[in-house]
């Protein structure tokens, strides 16, 4: 509501050499719609003109989290148009279609992310603006056939399902995967590449209708885990080989018991919070692999490229807001209401 309110009092400046930017230092006051420079294009690097950019849940925990050292323009997502490089970067990229690689600086170890890493947003400027300059080896040509809009609703999303599904899972095509939350926007990616493999979907979700969409995206069957019955319902399924999660909380120790021997479950996200109630001998007796996952690596990003562009998947997008009615669309993601990506138009 306080974001709600400011937005109101705020206008929608373009001036010259100027832009407007969602800017955040201090959860007090949470982001703000503000004029920020348009970026010095560094080094190495590539002015994007931003068209639209995606909304993730990071968003959420990094205005809810901590004070900043200084103000950031957040954001992670972004497709947009290339319209200057810096010494050293490659100018043909002037005039291309990108969308911009947000997990930076992985460093050497693919296993774990290294001291440096870095997800665009924070510390540095992200994409909730009409400009940002991005390091030219994380921009990638927009595959060309998804919309501007569409692109943007893959990056973060796409790349952390990807390494959770296949390079920590290992999923399969005789598998049969669990996917919690399926209104979520990194869940619908997950749905759409474990069923391009052909293994076998169901899904959970608190609301009958998004149970129903997931089946005509492609989902066997779903469940609702607000009620207690669904675990009971999982098992006569036969329960699963792999399991992949973004929520946490106390509906985590139910993954297990619905969890075959020596399955795999993947956890990314904390949307519910601290785990409670598991039960170790679950854990042991089955054998389970549990394993954390975070984005990916610049080799896995390529590689959920290439796997999006065999496959022709399109992200599923909920919604679209102009970039000044940030506060609502954070309010809505809040509500958990939406299947599929929100995404703000910046044009
Ligand atoms: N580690 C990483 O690299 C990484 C990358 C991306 C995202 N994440 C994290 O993953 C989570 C999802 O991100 P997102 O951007 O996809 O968020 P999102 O679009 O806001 O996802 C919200 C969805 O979470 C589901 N959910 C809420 N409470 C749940 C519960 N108790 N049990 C099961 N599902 C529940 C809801 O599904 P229904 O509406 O179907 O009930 C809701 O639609 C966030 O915690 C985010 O921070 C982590």
């Amino acid at each position: 509501l306080r974001f709600l309110q400011k937005q109101k009092k705020q206008s929608k400046p373009a001036k010259f050499n100027r832009m407007r930017s969602i800017v955040f230092k201090d959860p007090s006051t949470g982001p703000e719609l503000k004029e920020s420079p348009i970026p010095e294009v560094a080094p190495g690097n590539v002015l994007v003109n931003i068209k639209y950019a995606g909304l993730n849940h990071l968003d959420l925990w990094t205005w809810k989290g901590g004070e900043l050292e200084q103000p950031v323009i957040s954001g992670s997502d972004g497709y947009g148009i290339v319209t200057a490089t810096g010494e050293g970067a490659d100018s043909n990229w002037i005039g291309k279609e990108v969308i911009i690689n947000p997990s930076m600086d992985w460093g050497d170890d693919p296993a774990v992310y290294g001291d440096s890493y870095k997800i665009l947003g924070n510390p540095d400027n992200g994409c909730f603006a009409e400009y940002v300059s991005v390091p030219a080896a994380y921009v990638y040509q927009k595959p060309a056939y998804l919309s501007g809009m569409e692109a943007a609703g893959m990056p973060m999303p796409a790349l952390t399902a990807y390494r959770a599904l296949f390079t920590k899972a290992g999923l399969k095509q005789n598998d049969k995967v669990l996917i919690t939350g399926i209104g979520g926007g990194a869940a619908l990616h997950l749905l759409q590449m474990a069923n391009a493999i052909g293994a076998t979907v169901h899904v959970t979700s608190s609301s009958e209708s998004k149970i129903q969409k997931a089946i005509g995206l492609g989902a066997e069957k779903g469940y609702n885990y607000k009620t207690g019955s669904w675990i009971e319902e999982a098992k006569k399924q036969g329960g699963f080989d792999v399991i992949i999660d973004s929520a946490g909380g106390n509906g985590f120790a139910a993954l297990t018991e619905v969890a075959n021997n020596g399955a795999r479950i993947v956890l990314f996200g904390k949307t519910a919070g601290d785990i409670n109630g598991l039960k170790p001998g679950i854990i042991f007796n089955k054998q389970l692999h549990i394993m954390g996952s975070v984005m990916g690596t610049p080799q896995e990003f390529e590689a959920m490229l290439n796997f999006y562009e065999a496959h022709q998947i399109r992200p599923v997008i909920d919604s679209i807001y102009p970039l000044e009615k940030f506060a609502e669309a954070a309010a809505y993601m809040a509500s958990g209401k939406q299947f599929g990506k929100i995404i703000f138009s910046v044009e």
